[in-house]
């Protein structure tokens, strides 16, 4: 499987890119020729047809039917001046190091596939001099890749010429950086508009665009200030409004909120997630921060010495980490903030119908050993729940079931956090019911369970 996804970069290597490779792998205007011109002719034709080419048209749907914004395929990235050398060692299954120390070459990425969802938050992740930043840059070509492909809603940008690469930049990318890469003499207002600047938006229209980017990150009456002016969370605020002001397809960040202190930080975090409910933009984050990739990943792509050793969802990593290196690198999480109540919840077994009596549900309390039952109506509705002394009371006072139900009781949701989940629990002494939209019973989640799981034993 290894040769197999790694056949590809190196078949082009040999076969077509050598010659280029050789000349131009230093040099920025090195690009990946045939029959990927094919495309990037197309793209062209398309633009001069309209100047609204609107790349979100263009997303690819993968087999789950999921819109794919940007597709990196077998994507290499050798620092040094003998990249075919070292491709023909890591081939061969030599590591980083050992590259390093045989050809001087440093292995930015090695052999790195993946998929960016649309409107997804992608987060890379990954301890420092891993390929972060090399593996962001390249999907915009502010690096140059050694081989492999990067296709942004299906036009191949590794086959684009600074033009065009420009225009699909300006028009669907933007940036956030770590140290904000303000402009020292501009004001807030004239700060954010300055991507719409570029793209010769008349001023009036620039500063309308850039004052509802201002609103929305919470920066108004901050227009006329200068940089130099406003603290560090304020100035990446003016980062993030300057980089939602021009309406991109992909908000690329790098590390963005790494130097903010911890409260600025998670303020910045809500504030992201806030945005990206209301605008749902593609948006690939790069941290070193495990807390703050699980805290606003949708998907997570772990790195290692330039490749990804794991790929998933928050939750997908905590449960099966692929290795023993991903092991140790999440050990120490807090899994309440990433679970949710459906990872830990399970089929009721104490449950009775509102129609039954209390005679029923003593025997049902018998044979399950439960001191507490949950009612639920036909519909499997719950409806609340009856204990032991209920039930005796309706006996003994020839009251219904219906009489001696307890109908204001703790339930959650499928996407209650866990957090959330055993703050009830340490209030009551029973499992917890989860219901759905409508109501419905779907489980239950047991104290035991969620104190054994969340030890580190199996969910
Ligand atoms: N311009 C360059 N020249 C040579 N080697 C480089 C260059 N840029 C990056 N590298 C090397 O490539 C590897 C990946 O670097 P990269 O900056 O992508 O890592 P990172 O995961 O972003 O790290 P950090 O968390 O420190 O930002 C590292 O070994 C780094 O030394
Ligand atoms: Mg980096």
């Amino acid at each position: 499987m290894f040769m197999k996804t790694h056949r590809r970069p190196i078949r082009s290597l040999d076969d077509r890119f050598h010659e280029v490779m050789t000349a131009h792998v230093n040099s920025a205007a090195y690009k990946i020729k045939a029959p990927l011109k094919r495309m990037s002719e197309d793209f062209r034709r398309s633009r001069d047809k309209t100047k609204n080419v609107c790349i979100e048209e263009k997303c690819p749907v993968d087999d789950d039917g999921n819109e794919i914004m940007i597709k990196v395929e077998g994507l290499c990235k050798i620092y040094g001046k003998h990249p075919e050398e070292a491709l023909r060692l890591l081939e061969k299954g030599a590591d980083k190091k050992e590259v390093q120390e045989r050809t001087s070459n440093n292995v930015g990425l090695y052999d790195v596939s993946l998929n960016v969802r649309k409107g997804e938050i992608f987060v890379i992740i990954g301890l420092s001099g891993s390929g972060k930043s090399t593996l962001e840059r390249c999907m915009n070509r502010l690096i140059e890749p050694t081989s492999g492909r990067i296709l942004i809603a299906g036009i191949d940008i590794t086959s684009l010429n600074e033009e065009e690469l420009r225009y699909v930049r300006q028009k669907s990318m933007s940036m956030v950086f770590q140290n904000f890469g303000l402009l020292p003499h501009r004001d807030v207002k004239s700060n954010v508009a300055y991507g719409l600047e570029i793209q010769g938006i008349p001023e009036k229209e620039r500063l309308e665009k850039s004052q509802v980017s201002i609103d929305r990150v919470g920066l108004s009456g901050y227009e006329d200030s200068y940089p130099k002016d406003l603290s560090g969370g304020m100035k990446q605020r003016v980062g993030l409004a300057r980089a939602l002001a021009t309406d991109p397809d992909i908000l690329f960040m790098d590390e963005a909120f790494s130097a903010l202190d911890p409260l600025i930080r998670n303020d910045m975090q809500e504030e992201l997630q806030k945005i990206q409910s209301d605008l749902n933009k593609t948006i690939v984050f790069v941290t070193h921060d495990l807390d703050e990739a699980l805290k606003l990943g949708d998907r997570i792509a772990l790195m290692k010495d330039g490749r990804i050793v794991q790929m998933g969802t928050p939750e997908e990593i905590l449960r099966n980490p692929a290795d023993e290196y991903v092991s140790r690198f999440t050990k120490k999480v807090d899994r309440t903030k990433v679970f949710n109540a459906e990872a830990f919840m399970k089929k009721p077994r104490n449950v009775i119908h509102d129609t039954q009596g209390p005679r029923a549900a003593m025997k049902i309390m018998e044979s399950t050993d439960r001191s507490n039952l949950l009612v639920v109506d036909r519909s499997n509705r719950l409806v609340g729940m009856v204990g032991s002394d209920d039930i005796m009371n309706a006996i003994c006072s020839d009251k219904t079931l219906e009489d001696v139900i307890e109908r204001e009781i703790p339930k959650v949701r499928r996407d209650t956090p866990m957090k959330e989940v055993i703050q009830i629990m340490v209030t009551t002494d029973f499992s917890i019911p989860v219901v759905d939209d409508d109501g419905i019973l779907i489980g239950v989640v047991s104290p035991s369970a969620t104190a054994e799981a969340l030890n580190g034993g199996d969910l």
